[in-house]
């Protein structure tokens, strides 16, 4: 059975050492190559959507594309794309998004800023208050934002969800629809969107709804970059609100001139809060071929329709 891997040449190694060894311990016989002269007898297509490759037309009895990124917005409208399509979900990209939502939390929640650069020597003894004191809004409950969530509820911060579909997660509210949205936000310290980009999340904090947030509130984007509206951000933040830290931009790398690099209150880090991990993402990845050819249902199949 052969499985095609379209990804960026530094990951091919990785790929090509772990696959064979998990396909094997699944009793599963593939080869796996890089390139085919013969599209038409692929089997799978395991993809990362920054890869060349557009059209799917040629992958006939292709049974599944299996993306090794958790956001899918680049690959999800492909009209050539008829073959069912999953999203990664995987252990590695959990953990990471955790610690790099936990930790700008805490650099905020603390007030670490303050201490790491202080030219003036100020002795400045005032208690950061309790996490416990903080709100935090997670707008996006799926499965990077669920475990985000909840790190930050075992820290005792009092964290409010908000998604499209109702939830029921312990010690954790969470909100719908546009008033669910505003009431998340509206006396939320911090603000964390962990959304997909869809034609229904472009530009999801417009200058409306940043006009919601109190004065000082923080926002931790790394979703993605369209999920803000550029100009209103700018705008929010001369205006009151606390800073933005932001993983994710609508063009990456972000340009050496884009205003965001000189703004005062605003953070960047480059697209690096959560990276699929090999290891973790051929479990990912032979389980939903296991499944496949047992003709189960896949794991993290993507709605077309919702684009996610
Ligand atoms: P999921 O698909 O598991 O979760 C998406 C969440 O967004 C769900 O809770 C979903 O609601 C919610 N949502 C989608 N559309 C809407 C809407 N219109 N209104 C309200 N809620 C909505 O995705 P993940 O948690 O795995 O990943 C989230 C995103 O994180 C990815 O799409 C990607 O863009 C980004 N990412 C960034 C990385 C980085 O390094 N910066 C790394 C990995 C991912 P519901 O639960 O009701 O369906
Ligand atoms: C992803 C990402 O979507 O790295 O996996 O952003």
């Amino acid at each position: 059975m052969p499985l095609i891997l379209f990804a960026a040449p530094d990951l091919w190694p990785d790929y090509a050492a772990l696959l064979p060894e998990a396909l094997h311990a699944a009793g599963i016989k593939a080869k796996i190559v890089t390139q085919t002269d013969d599209p038409g007898a692929v089997d799978y297509v395991i993809y990362a959507p920054s890869a060349p490759l557009q059209d799917f037309t040629p992958f006939k009895s292709c049974k599944a594309v299996l993306s090794l990124w958790a956001g899918v917005e680049r690959v999800a409208p492909n009209p050539t794309l008829t073959q069912p399509l999953c999203r990664m979900v995987d252990s590695g990209l959990t953990e990471g998004m955790v610690e790099w939502v936990v930790g700008h939390t805490l650099r905020h929640h603390l007030g670490m800023d303050r201490h790491i650069v202080n030219p003036s020597r100020q002795w400045n003894p005032t208690c950061p208050p309790l996490a416990r004191e903080r709100k935090v809004a997670m707008l996006g409950m799926g499965a990077l934002g669920t475990a985000c969530a909840r790190g930050l509820s075992a820290l005792n911060f009092c964290v409010t969800g908000w998604s499209r579909t109702a939830k029921d997660i312990p010690g954790i509210a969470c909100l719908q629809g546009e008033a669910g949205l505003q009431a998340a936000v509206y006396d939320a310290d911090i603000v964390v969107t962990l959304l997909p980009k869809t034609p229904q999340t472009e530009n999801l904090l417009n200058a409306t709804r940043l006009s919601w947030l109190k004065p000082g509130a923080v926002i931790l984007n790394p979703g993605r970059g369209a999920l803000i509206d550029e100009k209103a951000l700018l705008a929010a933040l001369d205006a009151g609100l606390g800073h933005a830290t932001l993983d994710v931009f609508r063009t990456e790398p972000l340009p050496a001139d884009h205003p965001f690099w000189a703004h005062p209150k605003i953070t960047i880090t480059p697209h690096i809060a959560a990276d699929t991990r090999p290891r973790g993402a051929v479990r990912m990845l032979v389980e939903n071929i296991r499944r496949s050819e047992a003709g189960e249902a896949l794991l993290h199949l993507v709605d077309r329709r919702l684009g996610y």
